[in-house]
């Protein structure tokens, strides 16, 4: 089994339970002259170099490996639209011609079209295409990801994009979770009362039977479903033992976050017309993460969520890529930290602990990821630089030189 030891000229992570709340996002630990250990795929430790414990050390003076930037924990996108296929960069076009967001979606674009794609492809033909991004993900030091439904759209095609989000999780080296978006959109051969009860009755029982999904996510905007659908599906996924999750507040103010944290959901999500009182609701609620996608709020031009706002009302703040063929084209944790940075105002430290620590907590996978900690995973980047500050800074570029998962080297 893998054991080894690391040394380099600094060690950041998040660090204290999870999910760090408010200021406590910025609490990261920088270890300088560090070592990182690890043991049958675990960390056994990370600190600094000289309290390397004695079963590695004997090494030490033999010439461990020291690379020349800083280590930190592999990133964990917890929003993701994976499974998908096909691009839409026509639709792209179109909307730097005029069209909004909305508009290519009213005219049987948008999640339609990605609905209709999906449809015409063979499974092994969506894996063929999902297989290469989550490599490209993971080169871009992605070692935990969520995977969702959404663009299936009838009971079987959920179904089906559930499967198949399962298979790509068991055929890429990643951990990833899978969440049921199947109120996405209403599809046309229903109405959105009969979709909501057609998921609620028969998708998420069925889904969750098969052992498909960890979680359940409601686009609520109104182009799509209302907060008190999201109410109806919060039930059914309740009944399921599942968590909930919502799209809030993306193209206008619907008051989803503040529904979202009184319903105990694990995350509102985008928050671009987050208010106030969203902010109020989001700061005090114990199960509820916000989860920013700046990347997504830059490529449709949204207003940017209050991040700073969130962070001092006491919010759980995660960030993550939003990654689909619509809204946000980016798989790079890097460049959504980046822009994270311009858009949002978050510091190199506090993105790095909502793109690590936060986001696992959201996946529900705490226990073994988001930060350098004996007994987690050893799942760890070594970055191109010693200076984490590089990650946003340079936009563009990809700071990650090596990419670890359970203490083998895979990219
Ligand atoms: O999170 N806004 C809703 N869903 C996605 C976009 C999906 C798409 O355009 O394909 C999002 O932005
Ligand atoms: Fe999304």
């Amino acid at each position: 089994m893998s054991e080894g030891v690391l040394l380099a000229p600094a060690l950041v992570t998040p660090s204290g339970p999870a999910p760090r709340r408010g200021p406590e996002i910025s609490d990261t630990l920088l270890v300088r002259e560090a070592a990182i250990a690890w043991r049958d795929g675990l960390i056994a430790f990370a600190g600094h170099a000289a309290d390397l414990p004695a079963a590695f050390r004997e090494e030490v003076s033999g010439g461990h490996r020291r690379v020349s930037g800083s280590i930190v924990p592999g990133f964990v996108d917890c929003h993701t639209h994976m499974p998908f296929f096909g691009w839409r960069s026509d639709e792209f076009e179109a909307r730097l011609a005029g069209e909004t967001y909305r508009d290519v979606q009213g005219r049987g674009g948008g999640i339609f079209r990605s609905r209709r794609l999906l449809a015409e492809a063979s499974d092994e033909e969506v894996l063929d295409f999902c297989v290469p991004l989550a490599e490209e993900m993971l080169a871009h030091g992605t070692t935990a990801l969520e995977l969702k439904t959404g663009y299936g759209l009838s009971v079987e095609a959920e179904l089906r994009q559930a499967r198949l989000a399962r298979r790509l999780s068991a055929e890429i080296p990643q951990a990833a979770t899978v969440t049921l978006l199947s109120c996405h959109a209403v599809p046309p051969e229903y109405d959105r009362h009969g979709w909501v009860e057609e998921v609620c009755g028969t998708i998420i029982p069925a889904a969750a039977a098969e052992g498909l999904i960890d979680a359940v996510d409601v686009y609520v905007e109104d182009i799509a479903f209302t907060v008190d659908d999201l109410r109806l599906v919060g039930e059914a996924a309740a009944a399921a033992g599942l968590p909930l999750r919502a799209h809030a507040d993306q193209l206008g103010a619907s008051g989803t976050a503040e529904v979202a944290a009184a319903l105990g959901a694990r995350s509102a999500d985008h928050l671009n017309h987050c208010g106030a009182a969203g902010v109020t609701a989001l700061g005090h609620a114990g199960a509820t993460a916000a989860v920013l996608l700046p990347a997504s709020t830059l490529f449709i031009g949204a207003s940017p969520a209050p991040a700073g706002e969130l962070i001092e009302a006491g919010a759980a703040v995660a960030l993550a890529s939003d990654f689909n063929p619509g809204t946000s084209p980016c798989l790079s944790m890097p460049e959504v930290i980046a822009t994270a940075a311009s858009l949002y105002g978050l510091t190199p430290g506090q993105s790095l602990t909502a793109g690590t620590l936060n986001a696992a907590w959201v996946l529900g996978l705490e226990e073994k990821h988001g930060s350098l900690e004996a007994g987690k995973r050893a799942d760890f980047l070594v970055l191109d630089t010693d200076d984490p500050a590089m990650i946003p800074y340079r936009p563009g570029h990809n700071p990650v030189a090596e990419v670890w998962l359970a203490g083998e080297r895979v990219a």
